[in-house]
């Protein structure tokens, strides 16, 4: 069953970073679909030359070239969607870069440049994208974050804290949004791009042969097609998810999430001995479930130390019981 063609037309999506990788597919694939589509890069020729490709195939594109690190550089690039085309109905936060190195050696100019780029750059450009949304009956965001921010990957503590910062981004936008029509989705793509190879090496030796390890088998379809897909869908009209995080590559989609394990609950206070005691049970993510929203997660505790006051509503996109373990 695959359902009806996802189309875009009459639409406009804004897609930062896309003068090369993911974003360059992203750009592509939506405009093959119907939108108009504002091509950002902070580096021009990429932008332009995506713009052109996307002419060449009959579609609607103009370039917006800047950075997203600003709150201008966001202002005129939601700016160029709305002057070109008159509405922006879709985001697709993409645009990053690597700095690289061990947490002991980041620089503060490592840190605040990538910070400044994934992190705040997606404030920067959904803040204008989002209120544009709001005003017009909504909207769908996608944001781009990362394994390594969620799971975790050496020599890469400034770039893991901004991806994972972007999903605390992600869950608020889709909680605030929801009365607006705005849906707000992350992803965690895997994709050989180059990204971070024209800087110093990426990983050191012992990490860089594990990621090679790691990755060696899945290289013939690491294809930036097999993110595609998902982006389209979460970009779609009729797409019905919010608030969710999703991994995807090489032909593999499926949800991340982050569980409240069922825990251990004390019978009268704890001493710190018995938490040690305990360990097993607290540490045990089996029967997790997933909160929507930190008031989900609340009243969860409360109903399992017994102070729950019924199911009350769910806030959130959604409040269930894993079946799997929680992460
Ligand atoms: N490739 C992967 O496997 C992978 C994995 C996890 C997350 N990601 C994320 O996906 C996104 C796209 O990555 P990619 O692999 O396609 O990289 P890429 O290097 O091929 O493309 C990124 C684009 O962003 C642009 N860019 C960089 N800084 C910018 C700025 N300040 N303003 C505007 N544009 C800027 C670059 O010029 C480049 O064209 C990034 O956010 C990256 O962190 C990629």
């Amino acid at each position: 069953m695959t359902g009806s063609a996802i189309r875009f037309d009459g639409e406009v999506a804004v897609v930062t970073g896309a003068g090369h990788g993911l974003g360059r597919g992203y750009a592509l694939a939506l405009a093959e679909r119907g939108a108009a589509v504002v091509v950002n890069d902070v580096v021009a020729e990429r932008a332009t030359a995506v713009v052109a490709e996307i002419a060449d195939l009959g579609g609607a594109a103009v370039a917006a070239v800047g950075t997203v690190a600003t709150a201008a550089g966001g202002g005129v690039i939601v700016q160029t969607a709305l002057d070109a085309f008159g509405r922006v109905d879709v985001l697709v936060n993409n645009a990053g870069q690597l700095r690289n190195a061990a947490f002991g050696d980041l620089t503060e100019a490592d840190v605040r440049e990538v910070l400044d780029v994934h992190l705040a750059g997606a404030f920067f450009v959904t803040q204008p994208a989002y209120r544009w949304m709001c005003d017009h009956g909504g909207g769908r965001i996608v944001f781009t974050s990362s394994s390594a921010g969620l799971f975790g990957s050496p020599w890469q503590a400034n770039y893991a804290a901004a991806k994972a910062g972007l999903v605390g981004l992600c869950n608020v936008v889709a909680l605030e949004g929801a009365a607006h029509g705005v849906r707000a989705n992350a992803i965690l793509p895997m994709a050989l791009t180059g990204i971070g190879h024209d800087g110093p090496p990426p990983f050191p030796p012992d990490v860089l042969r594990d990621t090679a390890a790691a990755l060696g088998p899945l290289v013939p379809d690491l294809t930036v097609d097999r993110v595609v897909p998902l982006v389209v869908f979460l970009a779609g009209r009729e797409c019905p998810v919010t608030g969710r995080v999703f991994s995807v590559g090489a032909g593999h989609f499926a949800r991340v999430f982050v569980g409240l394990a069922p825990g251990w609950v004390a019978p009268e206070g704890a001493t710190p001995e018995a938490v040690a005691a305990r360990l097993a049970e607290i540490d045990d993510p089996a029967g997790a479930e997933i909160p929507g929203s930190m008031n989900d997660a609340t009243r969860a505790v409360a109903r399992r130390i017994g102070r729950g006051l019924g199911d009350g509503p769910s806030d959130g996109p959604e409040s269930r019981s894993a079946t799997s373990e929680g992460r």
